[in-house]
């Protein structure tokens, strides 16, 4: 979408657009030392953890996790568009954004701006069908929907018939290109027998249709059931450029267009399910689209609001999804964060019971629900017998993988706290138990080695090349003090590295460029969640050549590692496959032993 605007003309709005004043019109904005605060207005919250800084151009809140440029901010929080927030501030700035000439645009942008087109006619489509067809409306009246609430998630229905669709928006071979790739119909195989046209067949056919919109409020994707009985029950529009089922979720965009501000998120398994509690005025409920919970998805979610709980249902299947969910939250668990498990009478789900008891009913067992350290620590007390010796080891072996998921700090201590007491010792030798007073957070276990977790994937603070990055974001000025990008690469082969490098390389060429220029013009690439996140990672506060040093010092250091690691992995391959010998296992553990020595330096 960038790809439209010249980078130079957005570098430009961003440095004429003051991010104080921008935010400061709309909610209202203290000084408090250097830096500008707030109460977030992302989350619920009466003491002000946001705050905004002028020298960075950006915003972070302490509480939920969110942040971004003034860009970022138009876009979250108004609801903008990219395009829009630009030109709301170019307005501002009296800049007049440059008319592209029709070849502008990349390839790739003006396909899948053809794609989002052509989705939105679909859904325009299925609409209408649905107005037309009683049996589908009487399909929703009988499962308790009203036409309203049919209207607010857009519902729709998918007639019986094989080419609907393709008649409809297929009739040139371009037109088919693009249903197929939006996933709306399927290329024939072989020479089955179904009636077809030109080789293609509608996907959904007789369902009723549920889009699924991005957080921009696009459709990208669909989900159809069929009426009364059929396999399968649900079907979903496949992978496509628009849709990554383990990103979206549905429902969060209505969410956030019904309710001004989204204290709580409830997670739950389906699409009747979200869409028969907002008629029963709980709004705040997403889904999952028949997967279970991405990393992707909790990211998204603790930027919306810091308190979310999952629902399932009571039954078996119910309880090994839970625990599947708790296992993926566990690194996202932290001070300030509430997750939380709300467990359903068996038989039951949140569609068929809030319409047998009612909003008020179902929000008194939500705020009953579980907190993740009481599920986890019943559900493992569970599994021994906690008066022996055996018992209590055996909770250390089971609790071991998964505290070592928590990132160190307040949460995690309290975790442990709440286990000892448990099984009854005294905190710091099940701490000792569980491998946390040897072992530094962030590690993970194979085979009995314990190695840091690659460099790229780390979240820690003490991660070289993050460590690295943040101070090249945050202090710009600070690159003039390193030579050139060739020389500190010195051929070593590293993702992370390889951003730090363009950073730099950015910065020689311009070194005017502010954070918030930076980071903007990585908004098209995967980094850039990572990279906004850097920019507001707490740093101690150096002058630009200390920083300087610092970074070249840093550099040096991800160089030195580098080449160890890679014998590294290849011998923690061979012990998981085919096992090592006397040699290698020796080697292993010298590696590891300087790779916490140079940890333990990094974190100095
Ligand atoms: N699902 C899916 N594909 C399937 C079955 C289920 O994607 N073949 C997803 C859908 O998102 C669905 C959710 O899993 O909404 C829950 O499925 P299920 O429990 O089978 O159905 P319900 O949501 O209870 O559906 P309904 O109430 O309409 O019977
Ligand atoms: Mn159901």
């Amino acid at each position: 979408m960038a790809g439209r605007i010249p980078q130079n003309f957005i570098d430009e709005v961003v440095a004429r657009t003051d991010i104080v004043e921008i935010i400061g019109t709309r909610i209202a904005l203290k000084k408090a030392g250097r830096e500008w605060k707030a109460c977030c207005p992302f989350h619920g919250e009466k003491t002000p953890s946001f705050t905004v800084s002028q020298t960075k151009q950006f915003y972070h809140c302490f509480g939920c996790g969110a942040h971004g440029t003034a860009l970022g901010f138009l876009i979250e929080h108004d609801r903008m568009s990219f395009v829009e927030a630009v030109e709301d501030l170019a307005n501002r700035a009296g800049l007049e954004i440059p008319r592209e000439g029709p070849s502008t645009p990349s390839d790739r942008d003006r396909q899948e701006s053809d794609l989002f087109a052509l989705m939105t006619q679909a859904d325009q489509h299925f609409r209408e069908c649905l107005r037309d067809s009683d049996r589908a409306k009487d399909y929703l009246k009988g499962r308790g929907l009203s036409g309203e609430t049919a209207a607010r998630y857009h519902l729709g229905y998918a007639p019986p018939g094989w080419d609907a669709v393709l008649k409809k928006f297929g009739a040139t071979e371009a037109g088919r290109t693009a249903l197929s790739d939006c996933g709306l119909i399927i290329e024939r195989s072989g020479d089955s027998d179904k009636a077809v046209s030109n080789g293609f067949y509608d996907r959904f056919r007789d369902r009723v249709m549920f889009p699924i919109r991005d957080s921009r409020g696009r459709v990208v994707g669909f989900g159809g059931r069929v009426i009364d009985q059929g396999e399968p029950k649900y079907l979903n529009s496949p992978e496509t450029a628009l849709f990554h089922k383990g990103r979206e979720l549905y429902g969060l965009y209505e969410a956030r267009q019904e309710l001004r501000q989204i204290n709580q998120l409830l997670i739950v398994e389906g699409y009747m399910d979200v869409v028969r509690l907002a008629q029963a005025g709980i709004h705040y409920a997403v889904a999952t689209l028949g997967t279970a919970t991405t990393p992707e998805h909790l990211n998204r979610l603790f930027r919306v609001c810091s308190d979310v709980v999952f629902c399932f249902d009571g039954d078996r299947a119910g309880r090994q999804a839970a625990w599947r969910a708790l296992e993926t939250s566990l690194t996202h668990a932290r001070d300030g964060r509430q997750l939380k498990f709300l467990f359903l009478p068996d038989g039951h789900d949140p569609d068929t019971l809030v319409a047998e008891e009612g909003k008020a009913a179902f929000e008194q067992r939500l705020s009953q629900a579980m907190p993740l350290s009481e599920y986890l620590v019943t559900h493992l007390a569970q599994q021994i017998d906690r008066d022996t010796v055996d018992g209590r080891a055996k909770l250390a072996e089971l609790a071991r993988p998964l505290v070592q998921k928590l990132p160190a700090g307040v949460y995690r201590e309290l975790l442990i706290d709440r286990l000892a007491s448990e099984v009854r010792m005294p905190s710091p030798r099940l701490a000792g138990l569980l491998g946390l007073n040897e072992t530094q957070s962030g590690n993970t276990t194979t085979g009995g080695y314990t190695r840091p977790l690659a460099p790229t994937r780390s979240y820690g603070r003490g991660n070289l090349t993050s460590q690295a990055i943040a101070r090249v974001l945050q202090n710009p000025g600070a690159a003039r003090y390193l030579g050139p990008v060739e020389s500190l690469r010195q051929g070593v082969e590293d993702r992370g590295l390889e951003v730090l490098l363009e950073l730099v390389q950015c910065l020689h060429g311009e070194p005017h460029l502010s954070s918030a220029q930076l980071v903007e013009r990585w908004r098209d690439r995967p980094e850039h969640e990572r990279l906004s996140e850097l920019t507001s990672m707490p740093l101690p506060e150096l002058k630009e050549e200390a920083i300087g040093l610092e970074l070249a010092a840093i550099i040096e250091k991800i160089r030195a590692e580098r080449g160890p690691e890679r014998r590294w992995s290849e011998l923690i391959a061979k012990a998981e496959s085919v096992g090592l010998n006397e040699a290698e296992k020796a080697e292993l553990l010298t590696l590891q032993r300087q790779a916490r020595a140079t940890a333990t330096q990094a974190r100095h």
